[in-house]
């Protein structure tokens, strides 16, 4: 295809405003899918992210318009991940096109992730489209939205395209803006080979398949292949494009955007951000933005049946052929046994990883507390990171702490500001400024630990606000703060697992509140069981679970097996989640107990 007549550009737009709507009707009008595809919900394939109605993995799918002009287009349509913690593949996935349709939904307006989207496509100097969705419903007021847009975006009202993806109307429209709007791509087509790699997954026959823009250069099948990042080489064993199933083609071409089967056999190894060039002619000069994916929240994964621990490792390493981002290194508690400590983008990648790890895997998990990574002054002038509480070091010999701070914006109506203070205050976040967007609207940025949001903030949140505040953050740096270790003791024993890293000013606070909920979280033993809290041999909060009373078979009558063998049952249920800690058992739930503080 002549380079003129390809266009590439992704879709942005905060969570439900109708992106993958929107998509499979793109597909659908272009003949790219069926009608019936599309209601299959071709873009989110993995089960997984249909069910939390998430988009992880972005993909690209090729598709041919024939215009109003007359000439046949090549649209590249590059998904991008829909959450904060994935904000790093929006950006490299945005980098592969040279624009973006800016989905907004006509009944909500502007929401935190809609400005975070439109700063990421103006860094990446795109194109922006603004198209207002979902016009057919009666709370819609595009007009209102697309002042909001001018005002806000500085994107002309009368450029605002009007449509609803889930009816069709107005993508005729859309599809004729895409050619017009959207230049061309404009690399070089006699420079050496460099493509972008913006996404990748593994494949078990043909390794990692990395998804590439071809930026100078072409590549064919059978090339030799060099990451500029990694250093890594391999065999460029298939190209194609998606349409939308892997389709092998001859070669992807300048400005193209499509797949490359590498046989690596490590995500690692071909990682997003990273540029592929020829071995036999390598660029020199690596397109901008390779970063290895950085974990900012840790948690200790333990597997509740000891035996299953080669299980979980097995398990880990095949989640890892596929997640950059997930790292894992093995651990010891000295309560919970052998385990691996893992690091996530965010909370909700924590979450998913876990699912996967149970759902796919068949593993029974003990989860710890999240965690972030603490920058550690040691007195004699070392400096350590450290991402379980349990590691932290003896007061005695830390010099100070600088711990992970965030940049926060929230959108939200004026109504709920005071609310929001209040939240933001009590979770030692500072304000920065705030900005109206119409008289009804602000944005808010503040300066908040990471350590006090990846816990229940975004819950929090959302309750306050009746659901109507929207949020998006990023890492601002580190900063030193008054942090202490507490410790809990079960029966007199430290529980590792059970550790925290909090603020000297909340630590009295923190330690009562915890020690009460584990009160109510641990069920009675054959004996009194004494709940301490303590800041190095300083008990600050105690309180004491009951022994046991009766026997719980002591309430069967006799003779009713069937009865007797459902309490047994029942029992052996609520066990499932239990691990001995010395002669205590204690629940799943006790080890994420901070989550359910305040
Ligand atoms: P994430 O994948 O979570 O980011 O969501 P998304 O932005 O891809 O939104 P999605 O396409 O899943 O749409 C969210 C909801 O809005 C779904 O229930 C859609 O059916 C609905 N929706 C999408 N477009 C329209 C529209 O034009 N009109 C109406 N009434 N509903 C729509």
């Amino acid at each position: 295809v002549d380079q003129q007549h390809i266009r590439n550009f992704s879709i942005i737009a905060h969570i439900d405003h109708g992106k993958t709507t929107l998509s499979d009707r793109l597909l659908e009008m272009t003949g790219t899918i069926s009608e019936r595809e599309r209601r299959e919900q071709l873009l989110d394939a993995m089960d997984l992210e249909r069910e939390r109605g998430i988009t992880i993995k972005s993909k690209a799918v090729r598709m041919h318009y024939t215009a109003r002009d007359g000439q046949t287009y090549q649209f590249n349509l590059i998904d991008t991940p829909g959450h904060v913690d994935f904000g790093f593949e929006v950006g490299r996935a945005l980098a592969a096109g040279e624009g973006a349709i800016l989905v907004v939904d006509a009944s909500q307006g502007i929401e935190a992730q809609t400005l975070a989207n439109v700063y990421l496509a103006l860094e990446n100097d795109l194109t922006i489209i603004p198209v207002l969705n979902k016009i057919d419903l009666p709370g819609a007021d595009p007009d209102h939205v697309a002042m909001e847009i001018e005002q806000v975006l500085g994107l002309p009202a009368e450029d605002v395209l009007r449509v609803s993806a889930k009816q069709g109307v107005g993508i005729d429209a859309l599809l004729e803006a895409i050619v017009e709007r959207i230049p061309p791509p404009h690399g070089q087509h006699d420079r050496p080979l460099r493509a972008l790699i913006f996404d990748s997954h593994y494949d078990p026959y043909k390794g990692v398949i990395a998804y590439v823009r071809i930026v100078d250069g072409a590549l064919p099948v059978g090339a030799r292949l060099r990451m500029l990042g990694t250093g890594a080489e391999a065999d460029a064993l298939e190209v194609g494009a998606f349409r939308p199933q892997m389709t092998p083609l001859d070669l992807l071409d300048t400005g193209e955007v499509g797949y490359v089967a590498t046989g690596l056999k490590q995500i690692g190894e071909c990682q997003v951000g990273d540029t592929i060039t020829l071995a036999s002619m390598p660029a020199e000069i690596a397109l901008p933005g390779y970063r290895p994916a950085k974990p900012m929240v840790f948690a200790g994964l333990y597997p509740v049946d000891t035996n299953a621990y080669t299980d979980l490792r097995d398990a880990l390493e095949k989640l890892k052929l596929n997640d950059a981002a997930l790292s894992f290194v093995p651990e010891k508690s000295a309560a919970l046994g052998f385990g691996f400590r893992c690091g996530f983008l965010g909370l909700l990648h924590m979450e998913i990883v876990r699912e996967r790890l149970e759902r796919e895997y068949g593993l029974d998990l003990l989860i710890t507390a999240p965690s972030v990574e603490y920058q550690v002054l040691l007195s004699n002038g070392d400096v350590i990171t450290v991402d379980n509480p349990a590691d932290m070091p003896d007061a005695g010999r830390i010099e100070s702490i600088e711990e992970p701070i965030m940049l926060i914006t929230i959108i939200t109506p004026t109504r709920y500001i005071g609310s929001i203070m209040e939240l933001v205050t009590g979770k030692r976040g500072v304000f920065e400024s705030m900005e109206h967007l119409d008289p009804q609207r602000v944005a808010l940025k503040y300066k908040i630990p990471l350590s006090e949001i990846v816990v229940d903030f975004y819950d929090q949140l959302k309750s306050r606000t009746q659901g109507y505040a929207s949020l998006d953050y990023t890492l601002a740096g580190y900063q030193p703060a008054d942090l202490v270790k507490l410790d809990i003791l079960v029966n007199g024993q430290p529980v590792d697992a059970l550790s925290l890293i909090v603020h000297r000013d909340f630590a009295y606070a923190q330690g009562r509140a915890l020690v009460e909920r584990l009160r109510k979280l641990i069920p009675r033993q054959m004996f009194e069981v004494p709940i301490q809290a303590a800041i190095g041999s300083k008990v600050i909060a105690r309180e004491t679970i009951r022994a046991m009373r009766k026997d719980v078979l002591a309430k069967c009558y006799g003779g009713d097996v069937t009865r007797k063998r459902k309490l047994l049952e029942k029992q052996k249920e609520g066990k499932k989640r239990m691990k001995m800690v010395g002669s205590v058992e204690i629940p799943q739930e006790a080890f994420m107990a901070v989550l359910s503080l305040n």
